[in-house]
């Protein structure tokens, strides 16, 4: 159980491209690159946010759990994704004065020293996420940095804890962790919902009074906050501050870890090969010479830089992550291959079958090779069969 890597290995080859393992008391299917499309493609039988809720006692910590799974997906879209052009020009100028102040110029040589590079990461990931999500105002605080940059490890303690209290009965550590939060013995939440809630209730203030005063000619924030305020649900007169709190927390989540992460990776990984510096950062120039906008680099142009993005894509490939995104099997249900799950089961997807297969990878899957997916027509931000890190319920991508 050392080299779990190995240990895959020799289960996909006993075994096949579905096997079982029992963990943590509880018996765990594991699908290889064959069948891991059916469970991306199959919301109606595969539920990942029923999983993730059994193990994270979101319901027990925020006002509304970790939200609806619909809204959530809407929302990144609507608020965030097809806005990213409108915030293009704030977050490269957080992320150059967050840059700035957690790493700084370095000494004469330019060279500084970062201990512990995935807190700092979450700092600086931080920083601009903080601003499109509470405001320019409210991001200029500390506290609310931090509240960003620490929820998810604090809140993480409950999937990094194994489930012992499982063998004894299935569920059971999910049971004892909400009864823990519900009692107010540990609510790691509680510390930085008060922060969110003592900044959003500044903001929300500031803009009903203004709007009221400026009427027309008031200019209106653009920020995620300011969407959540023009919801129908929003209730001027009545504000819930807690449940805007809680929906944020939803965000952060989801959004302040995996980003640093990768970033964190990214950032080790061209550490670890410096020879590749100078092209990457010749083609960043050369981009930037050609699109640049006052010292701002325009959102489309972050797409030509082809090298980077297939940088990045094959330090995500790379990650070392050998199976993740479990789902919940919500209905039974059978396999294209005649194997089946019943109701309430749990399955998780093989990633090192398809991390390490030359078919769908190229030749030495095993090896980093940075430029190994340029002109392949898939950025390091796309789903696809050979590169699982976003999940979600897709399958056009696996039909390409
Ligand atoms: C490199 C960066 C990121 C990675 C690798 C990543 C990966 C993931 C994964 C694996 C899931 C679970 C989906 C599944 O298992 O099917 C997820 C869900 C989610 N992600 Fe990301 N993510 C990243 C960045 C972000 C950012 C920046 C945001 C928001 C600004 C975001 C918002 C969300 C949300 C809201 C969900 C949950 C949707 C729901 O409730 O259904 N993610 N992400």
């Amino acid at each position: 159980m050392l080299n779990c890597e190995e240990f895959f290995k020799q289960c996909r080859k006993e075994y096949g491209d579905i096997f079982s393992l029992y963990l943590w008391g509880q018996v765990i299917t594991f699908v290889g690159k064959e069948h891991n499309y059916e469970l991306f493609a199959r919301d109606d039988a595969f539920d990942f946010r029923g999983e993730f809720k059994k193990r994270v006692p979101g319901d027990a910590m925020f006002a509304n759990g970790f939200g609806d799974g619909d809204y959530n997906a809407k929302a990144v879209k609507e608020y965030i994704s097809d806005k990213l052009g409108l915030y293009t020009k704030r977050m490269q100028k957080c992320l150059h004065s967050a840059t700035q102040k957690y790493i700084g110029d370095g000494d004469d040589n330019g060279r500084a020293t970062i201990y512990k590079i995935y807190n700092v990461m979450t700092k600086i990931i931080s920083t601009p996420i903080a601003d499109i999500f509470v405001g320019e105002e409210e991001a200029v605080y500390d506290d609310i940095i931090i509240t960003f940059a620490e929820f998810t490890a604090d809140i993480a303690i409950f999937i990094a804890i194994p489930p012992l209290l499982d063998f004894i009965y299935p569920g059971l550590q999910g049971y004892v962790n909400r009864i823990i939060v519900k009692s107010g013995l540990y609510n790691p939440a509680k510390k930085h919902q008060d922060v969110l809630v003592k900044h959003i209730k500044n903001q929300v203030e500031k803009r009903l009074r203004e709007k009221q005063v400026y009427g027309d000619s008031w200019k209106r924030p653009k920020d995620l906050l300011q969407d959540f305020m023009e919801e129908e649900s929003f209730d001027t007169k009545n504000v819930d501050y807690e449940a805007i709190a809680s929906k944020f927390c939803t965000f952060i989540f989801a959004a302040i870890h995996a980003t640093s992460r990768s970033c964190a990776n990214a950032i080790v990984d061209l550490a670890c090969r410096p020879e590749y510096m100078q092209e990457l950062y010749e083609e960043q120039l050369e981009i930037h010479k050609q699109a640049d906008e006052n010292g701002i680099l325009p959102f489309e142009s972050i797409n030509e830089m082809k090298k980077l993005d297939s940088f990045v894509r094959e330090s995500i490939r790379l990650t070392g992550d050998i199976a993740a995104h479990p789902r919940r099997v919500v209905k039974d249900y059978t396999f294209s291959n005649g194997l089946q799950v019943p109701k309430d089961h749990v399955v998780d997807v093989n990633f090192s079958d398809v991390y390490q297969d030359e078919l769908l990878q190229g030749p030495n899957p095993e090896s980093f090779e940075p430029f190994r997916h340029i002109n392949k027509n898939f950025p390091a931000s796309k789903m696809s069969k050979n590169f699982l890190a976003f999940g979600g319920d897709v399958l056009e991508e696996f039909l390409l």
